[in-house]
C-alpha cells in the first residue's frame, strides 16, 4: 500500500437522498446491510440551495435503523441555530459549507463544543483557501463535485485537483478528505489517487432498488477505489 493512504481508511458512504423517501427506514437498513461505511445525510434548505429535503426530525427518526456513522451534510444558511438539534438527532459528523455564512470559524466551535466531528464543504467554485485559518479545527473536508441541491448531476473534473491540493494542505493531520456528487466506479479510482478516502455516492449506489444491487453498487465503487491505492480487493 503506498503510504500516503495508509492513515486515512477508505470509506463508502451512501447519501440517502437518493433513497425511496417513503421507506427511508428499510432503506437504511438495506445499504447498512449492504457494506456502507457511513451514511451521508443532505440537509438543505431551499435557500443555501434551490432544493428543500430534510432536517433534525426526520434524521431522529432514521437513527434507530442503524450504528452506523451519520455524516450529515448541511446546505442551509444560517447553519448555527440548528446544530444543537442535528446533534440530539444523532450526527455524528455536521459539515457546514465555507459560504453558508461569515463565521464559520464560529460554527466549527460550536459543532466541536457538542462532541461531534466538524467539517467544512468547498463549493466548486471555492478555493482551498478557505479552510487555511480553520484547519485546527476540521476533522473533514467535503469537496463538492457537483453544485450542491441535487443528486444524478455530471462530476466536475476540476474537483480532482482540488482533492490533491487538500491532501497537500492537510498532510500529517487526521482530516478526511470526502468528495461529493456524480461519484462512482468510473471516477472512484482517480479520486482515490488524488489523495480522496471518503467518497459519497446517491444514485450510483441506490440505482437498482434491491439490497443485491446497492452491495454490487457499492462494491464497484469501493473496488475500483481500492484497487487505485494498491490495496487488496
Ligand atoms: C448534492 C448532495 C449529494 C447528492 C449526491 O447536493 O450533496 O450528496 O446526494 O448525489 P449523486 O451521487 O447522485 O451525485
Ligand atoms: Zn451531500
Amino acid at each position: 500500500m503506498s503510504q500516503q493512504f495508509a492513515s486515512r481508511p477508505l470509506i463508502i458512504a451512501p447519501s440517502i437522498l437518493a433513497a425511496d423517501f417513503a421507506r427511508l427506514g428499510e432503506e437504511i437498513r438495506a445499504v447498512d446491510a449492504a457494506g456502507a461505511d457511513w451514511i451521508h445525510l443532505d440537509v438543505m434548505d431551499g435557500h443555501f440551495v434551490p432544493n428543500i429535503s430534510y432536517g433534525p426530525d426526520v434524521i431522529k427518526a432514521m437513527r434507530p435503523h442503524t450504528k452506523k456513522i451519520f455524516d450529515a451534510h448541511l446546505m442551509i444558511a444560517p447553519c448555527d441555530p440548528y446544530l444543537e438539534a442535528l446533534a440530539k438527532a444523532g450526527c455524528d459528523h455536521i459539515t457546514v459549507h465555507a459560504e453558508a455564512g461569515p463565521h464559520l470559524h464560529r460554527s466549527l466551535q460550536a459543532i466541536r463544543a457538542l462532541g461531534k466531528k466538524a467539517g467544512v464543504s468547498l463549493n466548486p467554485a471555492t478555493p482551498v483557501s478557505a479552510i487555511e485559518y480553520v484547519i485546527d479545527l476540521i476533522d473533514l473536508v467535503l469537496v463538492m463535485s457537483v453544485n450542491p441541491g441535487f443528486g444524478g448531476q455530471a462530476f466536475i473534473k476540476s474537483a480532482l485537483g482540488k482533492v490533491s491540493d487538500l491532501r497537500a494542505m492537510t498532510a500529517g493531520r487526521p482530516i478526511d478528505i470526502e468528495v461529493d456528487g456524480g461519484v462512482g466506479p468510473d471516477v472512484a479510482g482517480q479520486l482515490a489517487a488524488a489523495g480522496a478516502n471518503a467518497l459519497v455516492a446517491g444514485s450510483a449506489v441506490f440505482k437498482g432498488g434491491t439490497v443485491e444491487a446497492y452491495r454490487s453498487n457499492i462494491s464497484a465503487i469501493r473496488n475500483a477505489a481500492a484497487l487505485a491505492r494498491g490495496e487488496m480487493i
